[in-house]
């Protein structure tokens, strides 16, 4: 091999990488401009601008800062790449009670919501989080309705269903509590015993982060989001873990899109 030849080599194998997966994306990426959606199909020309404020916004720098994106992708793959959609959950509800079925791929416009960082992701040791909050809301509501029943709690009034939302106050302190589920997840994802096999998530992977939390003296009835007690001593989240919890908790990349981007272009069955 010459000199030559072999300079010439080195340029392809960083230059051909460096222009497909910077170069490209960053030109067509930098300036996209909101679609709008479509009088015909959508019965409305507003853009698709989905935003993001306050709090989350501050949890999702906590998020980038603690590298959760090092395991956790949030990212719906079109089906041409994998069956995403189609998993429970991953890529919206099949059954929202209010907007029927809110599946959908993820888009580039997704990210431009106002986080500083696209958390894409780098892999998928743990869940794609992109609809956490949404799982979460599943997990709440089926929690909630076990919980009605034990108590003998009526689901409907007057003919009408409950929604959600009324049975959880109607269960005042019995509720489920989404916030204290994720704070227990972030202190110890690993339940107590990792090897016994017959505990839930025995073996999870994910980070412990005591660093989410302080200890306090138990006063009194003791914090409502306590996660652990030990005689006199509490262990209650701090800032940046209610931070990163508000951000999880809002985490839905299922919003209404325009009908030229929606997943099953059949608007009937998109609408079911
Ligand atoms: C070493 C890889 C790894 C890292 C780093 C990691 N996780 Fe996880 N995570 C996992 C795995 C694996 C699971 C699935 C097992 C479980 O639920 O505990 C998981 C589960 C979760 C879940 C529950 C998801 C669901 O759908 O039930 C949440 C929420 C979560 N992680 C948040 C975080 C946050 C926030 C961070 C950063 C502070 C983080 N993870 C860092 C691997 C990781």
């Amino acid at each position: 091999m010459t000199v030559k030849t072999f300079f010439y080599g080195l340029i392809a194998s960083f230059g051909l990488p460096w222009l497909i997966m910077l170069a490209v994306p960053f030109g067509t990426m930098r300036s996209l401009e909101s679609p709008r959606f479509d009088e015909v199909n959508d019965e409305s020309t507003a853009l698709y601008a989905p935003t993001r404020g306050g709090r989350t916004e501050n949890g999702s720098l906590i998020y980038a800062q603690e590298g959760c994106a090092m395991c956790h992708s949030q990212v719906t793959r079109p089906s041409y790449a994998g069956n995403d959609v189609f998993r429970e959950g991953q890529g919206g509800t099949k059954k929202n009670p209010e907007r029927g079925d809110t599946r959908r791929i993820t888009n580039a416009w997704d990210f431009s919501n106002g986080e500083k960082r696209a958390h894409i992701g780098e892999s998928r040791i743990g869940p794609d989080l992109g609809n956490f909050g949404n799982r979460l809301d599943a997990l709440a509501s089926s929690e909630n309705h076990k919980a009605a029943a034990a108590v003998g709690l009526e689901l409907e009034k007057d003919g009408v269903p409950l929604t959600p939302m009324q049975i959880a106050v109607a269960l005042g302190d019995k509720a489920f509590d989404k916030e204290l589920y994720v704070y227990k997840h972030l202190y110890k994802p690993r339940k107590e015993n990792p090897t016994d096999k017959r505990q839930e998530k025995h073996w999870s992977v994910c980070q412990s982060n005591p660093q989410f939390f302080t200890k306090t003296g138990n006063y009194g009835q003791g914090a409502v989001d306590a996660v652990a007690v030990k005689c006199d001593k509490q262990v209650v989240p701090n800032d940046n873990c209610r931070a990163i919890v508000s951000y999880l908790i809002n985490l839905k990349k299922d919003g209404a899109v325009p009908y030229a981007m929606q997943y099953s272009k059949d608007k009937k069955k998109a609408g079911k």
